[in-house]
């Protein structure tokens, strides 16, 4: 406990309030769990057998512990020779269950005995069950709160205790858990086997992991680590790319965090089912098919790096999270923002062709999108309920907690950074903390202010638009030292570069509240000599001084500040002529970003932000064309009339033609992953967007390719022809679509094509594809994102709207835990006031769990819309009109 909490909770009030209803007490604390489960997989239920020793710090006659859709049979508890058997009371609201007895239990060690029973549910979460073909598994994903519907536990992050599991299971199952395993004994009945496992570490509840089935393993070995890639036996032939990734995350991290991986083997198993992308159970992380095997020869660039980022990612939370764990939930960020910002420095160091410096700027773009809305929350949120904490699963946790992290990191140096991060793993090992003992930890080492400069970008909701006016001066300077008495009455006159930055709160709309709100952040400008100069703003305003007159500044070097930049217009102008030869590639595609946000703020107009993607593109790189071409469909889809729709279509044409000519429709063997990202993404504009009949024609070509042979098209390609494809396509491509489906060899190569159908247009073939997600041949795991997807479709979001609304419980079936909340960011694509009131209506009565706040933001969103589109639709109507009008001159 926090040292600050342990002193309030000597007064029993603030005690009380602090804990939260739900919370459990801290009077007692487990220590161990020995845990024997017998799953009946064609029953669907379990029972246990359980062992807790525990420690006792207050007497009192009753024990109060976590338990959800379990049923109690027989709870003792013993100290020493005195055994007393409970009476157990569950409380299905709190979650709690509370076992008392008649005579007082003394401070001390004890014992609980449980026998329970449960249902294996066919809900993604807890212990569950999942049925592939013939056979069936079941399976354990308890973060953050549902370990406690698996057995009767103290399932908070902060009770951590070690771990032994056993399982009693079919003779033609076997079963993967955290430790390893120990014996496989015959019996005790007939047609069964028993797994013992060892002993796990101190480690808390919600990373315990049990899967049973039939699983087939890929063996290697790290550093004395055994490593397996486990699967349903379908995939065990796709394991080779994540074996190998594993090997090269398992040793960077053993050298970066200067501890070595401290869990003794690893599993990393593919499910047939799981809500999430994956899971970081201590050393049995668990995955989706779709992220963990890809084929060796034929797989996308974007799929390696899914595979590598997602296998970075949980293992790095194996320090990151499993070795220190955040004290409580509020502190989320301490996993999944360290994680997330871990997750990209071996792709950094070991693989530069994926310029992941870009992927990482996409997501802080993401989080300054939603940190933009006024309904975004800090990044540490108070959290009591279990709808509260899945809430906090979010970008703002996530992208945010990185983009702070990186941009601290940036601010003291990597080396100097990484020397915290071990300083903070070996204070914490094994134990909790809190955001002040990771920030404490990290100023001690570093000897700089991170713990001021982080304190308020987590506890303070929003971001800082940071606005930057440079002026060339000659000042008078007087050399009175190095000149000599003498000449010191002389003044010089010396040029000089003046920035003046001031930082506000920046709201999407514009609206600059008069906000008090002030940030530390630390500001790098690179300018026209090549150099850089780092500042500390405190204030509302700071100036800052350059030797030299400067053609350019540019405010964010290396594109690594938690921060929008604004320009005045001059030193706009200035940048602009040098962004596509002075800047790096995440400069420029954060000025793109930047600049892309002020338009739908309105302090910029539309046609400067379409004049700087035209000369970006004078040096085409995917990553770039990736990032402003959300912008090119958001305008697509509001911005433009029927009037002028024509107009921009052929702007785009002739924008990207020359582009993709450049590179050709074919790659050649020896082709970079970049350069194939590139003509899938000018594909896709010219496709999907300027419906080029020339793309459309030779896409849908491929896609009937495709659909006879996946292996003979580029799978980089497949994902955009499939859907350039779709979206010109008619009912009979559409039944080919859903013929070939079964056909399909990888979990790749499903994904690409369900994906595609959200594409489809008409009322008929919306409602066709919508049908097919909801049945039985869509995974649940699957169903949500793809209904999202449909209703994100401008094209279709009125009649996928309606149509969702109709068969709301046809959808509703397909929904697991907070999946829906999906759907939610989905119909935050409308952009008028009636979709905007039926969405409110809606999800305001038929509640999706932990959508409140997301369902607020998308409202936002919409509104966001409504005036971007107010604003910028003329503006846009004359740029089209000054440029088609000035080609025809030319
Ligand atoms: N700890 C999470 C898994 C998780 C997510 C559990 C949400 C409970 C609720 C895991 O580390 C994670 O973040 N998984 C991501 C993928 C990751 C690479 C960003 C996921 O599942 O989406
Ligand atoms: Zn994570």
């Amino acid at each position: 406990m926090h040292i600050l909490q342990k002193l309030a909770c000597n007064s029993f009030l603030i005690c009380s309030v602090l804990a939260g209803a739900q919370r459990l007490p801290h009077t007692v604390v487990p220590e161990h769990y020995a845990i024997a489960f017998t799953p009946d997989l064609a029953g669907a239920t379990f029972s246990g057998d359980e062992l807790i020793r525990v420690k006792i710090n207050r007497p009192g006659k009753s024990i109060i512990l976590n338990a959800a859709e379990l049923q109690i049979q027989k709870a003792v508890i013993t100290q020493g020779l005195h055994e007393q058997e409970a009476h157990v009371s569950l409380d299905t609201e709190s979650e709690q269950a509370k076992l008392t007895v008649s005579g007082e239990l003394a401070v001390g060690p004890a014992t609980l005995h449980i026998h329970f029973t449960g249902i294996l549910n066919e809900k993604l979460h807890g212990f569950y069950l999942s049925k592939t073909g013939s056979r069936r598994y079941a399976i354990t994903q308890f973060e953050p709160t549902d370990a406690r519907r698996a057995f009767p536990c103290f399932d908070e992050p902060e009770f951590k205790a070690t771990f032994n599991i056993t399982l009693t299971i079919d003779n033609g199952d076997t079963a993967i858990s955290n430790g390893s395993l120990l014996s496989d004994t015959v019996g005790p009945a007939p047609g069964e086997h028993t797994l013992r496992f060892s002993t796990t570490p101190r480690m808390s509840t919600y990373l315990v992991a049990m899967a049973v089935g039939r699983f087939q393993c890929a063996r290697g070995n790290v550093s004395n680590i055994p490593v397996r890639i486990c699967g349903t036996p379908e995939n065990d032939h796709l394991a080779k790319v994540a074996m190998r990734y594993t090997f090269e995350i398992l040793q960077y991290y053993n050298h970066y965090y200067g501890i070595k991986y401290p869990y003794g083997k690893l599993d990393i198993v593919g499910l047939p089912e799981f809500a999430g992308g994956a899971m970081e159970n201590t050393a049995a992380i668990f995955y989706r098919e779709s992220l963990l095997f890809i084929d060796e020869k034929n797989s996308s660039v974007e799929s390696h790096l899914a595979v590598f980022l997602v296998l970075a990612h949980e293992i790095s939370h194996h320090w990151l999270g499993n070795l220190v764990t955040m004290q409580w939930w509020d502190n989320l960020w301490l996993n999944e923002g360290l994680a997330s910002w871990m997750e990209r420095k071996p792709a950094q160091e070991l693989h530069h062709e994926w310029n992941v410096a870009l992927d990482a700027l996409n997501d802080t773009n993401t989080a300054l999108q939603i940190d933009s809305l006024r309904d975004t929350h800090p990044i540490r949120a108070k959290v009591e309920t279990s709808d509260d904490i899945h809430a906090m699963f979010d970008p703002i946790t996530y992208d945010k907690g990185a983009a702070i992290i990186r941009m601290v990191e940036s601010y003291v140096g990597p080396e100097t950074f990484r020397r915290g991060i071990n300083t903070y793993l070996r204070k914490f090992q094994f134990r909790n903390a809190t955001a002040e003992d990771f920030w404490t930890v990290m100023s001690q080492v570093s000897g700089r202010p991170i713990d001021r400069i982080m304190r308020r970008f987590v506890s303070q909701p929003g971001e800082p638009l940071v606005t930057v006016k440079a002026e060339c001066s000659t000042t008078k300077a007087r050399s009175i030292e190095d000149q000599g008495a003498q000449q010191s009455m002389l003044a010089q006159q010396r040029p000089s570069t003046d920035i003046t930055l001031t930082q506000q709160r920046f709201f999407h709309d514009g609206d600059m509240d008069n906000n008090s709100q002030l940030w530390l952040v630390p500001v790098c400008i690179k300018t026209g000599d090549g150099e850089t100069s780092c500042h500390l703003l405190q204030h509302r305003q700071t100036f800052v001084r350059i030797a030299g007159c400067m053609p350019w500044v540019f405010a964010n070097t290396n594109a690594v500040g938690y921060f929008r930049t604004q320009y005045a217009p001059d030193n706009l102008k200035m940048l602009a002529a040098v962004v596509a030869t002075r800047l790096s590639t995440p400069e420029r595609v954060s000025l793109l970003n930047d600049e892309a946000a002020l338009v739908t703020a309105g302090k910029e107009k539309i046609g400067s932000l379409l004049d700087l993607i035209s000369v970006v593109n004078k040096k085409p790189q995917a990553d770039i064309v990736e990032s402003y071409r959300r912008t090119l469909e958001v305008i697509d889809s509001h911005l433009v009339t029927v009037g002028n729709r024509e107009s921009y279509h052929l702007w785009l044409r002739k924008t990207f033609h020359s582009l993709l000519a450049q590179i050709g429709w074919t790659a050649s063997p020896q082709e970079s992953g970049e350069t194939r990202s590139l003509r899938a993404n000018l594909i896709g504009i010219l496709g999907k967007l300027a419906q080029d009949p020339e793309t459309v024609t030779k896409s849908t070509a491929l896609a009937h390719q495709y659909l006879q042979d996946p292996a003979s098209v580029d799978s980089t390609l497949a994902r955009s022809v499939l859907q350039v494809a779709a979206r010109a396509g008619s009912a009979a491509l559409l039944n080919d679509y859903l013929k070939a489906l079964p056909q399909m060899n990888t979990p790749e190569e499903v994904g690409d094509l369900q994906q595609s159908l959200a594409e489809f247009r008409g009322p008929e073939l919306v409602g066709q594809v919508l049908s097919f997600d909801v049945s039985s041949e869509v995974r649940d795991q699957d169903a949500p994102s793809l209904i999202a997807a449909v209703l994100a479709n401008p094209a279709n979001q009125d009649f996928a709207w309606q149509w969702i609304k109709t068969h709301w419980e046809d959808v509703e079936r397909k929904i697991t835990g907070s999946s829906g909340v999906q759907i939610v960011y989905g119909a935050g694509r409308f952009c008028d006031a009636g979709h905007r009131d039926e969405v409110q209506e809606f999800f305001t009565q038929h509640k999706l769990l932990s959508s409140e706040r997301v369902l607020k933001q998308m409202i936002e969103r919409i509104n966001s819309c409504i005036k971007y589109r107010d604003r910028q639709q003329d503006k846009l109507a004359l740029w089209l009109y000054e440029h088609n009008a000035m080609d025809s001159k030319q």
